[in-house]
């Protein structure tokens, strides 16, 4: 499996979601008003997923650590740098979340709930405000959507690797022969 280039990957992501270098600013800007409101954005969050059928079995008996990580994360969206090592850092997020076998629409799926209650927040702090809200709300649109393309982007390649692992210990087939291969056929 070829290793991530993260200085391709970053920038690719962020030209994709608009993540600019203004929309980077203004989320940092925003950090000392929105920060000391994450703690309720995530326990909201682990509301909604204790009450949905397939997410409730995977929080049981860690929700107080998981509470933990996600605020922490939440917070790191409006204090930045959004370079190349918050990159492999959600790609890191992404492979623990393939580990423990969470299916990929698990990861849509929560950022959806997550801007949801993010886009709530920035209507309570600046009502309708048109200075502020729109850009924010933008922002925010963009870092989620950031961070989500890269997630996948790790579930794509952890899914195909351990689908493969899967497919050689099946076969009995060496990774050497597999690769051999594999480059022969796209030769
Ligand atoms: C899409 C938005 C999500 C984000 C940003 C997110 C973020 C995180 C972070 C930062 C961690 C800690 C990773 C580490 O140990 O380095 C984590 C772990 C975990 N998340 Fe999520 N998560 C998301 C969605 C979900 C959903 C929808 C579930 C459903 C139950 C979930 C369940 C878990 C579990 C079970 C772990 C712990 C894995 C382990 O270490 O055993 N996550 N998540």
């Amino acid at each position: 499996m070829g290793k991530i280039d993260f200085s391709e990957l970053t920038p690719y992501a962020k030209v994709f979601t608009g993540l600019t270098k203004e929309r980077e600013a203004l989320l940092i800007e925003a950090g000392p008003v929105i920060k000391p409101a994450l703690a309720d954005v995530t326990e909201r969050f682990y509301t909604v997923l204790q009450s949905i059928d397939t997410t409730a079995p995977f929080l049981e008996g860690r929700l107080a650590d998981l509470k933990k990580t996600h605020q922490a994360w939440l917070e790191s969206l409006f204090t930045g740098p959004f370079d190349e090592t918050y990159a492999q850092t959600m790609y890191h997020v992404g492979q623990v979340h393939v580990k423990v076998d969470l299916p990929v629409e698990f990861m849509s799926g929560g950022m959806s709930l997550i801007v949801d209650e993010l886009i709530a927040l920035v209507f309570d702090i600046y009502g309708d405000d048109p200075q502020h809200c729109p850009p924010l709300l933008k922002a925010i649109n963009a870092i989620t959507g950031f961070s989500l393309l890269i997630m996948q982007q790790s579930y794509q390649s952890s899914s195909l690797s351990a689908e493969l692992d899967r497919f050689l210990a099946i076969t009995g087939m060496s990774r050497t022969l597999f690769e051999n291969l594999a480059g022969a056929y796209s030769n």
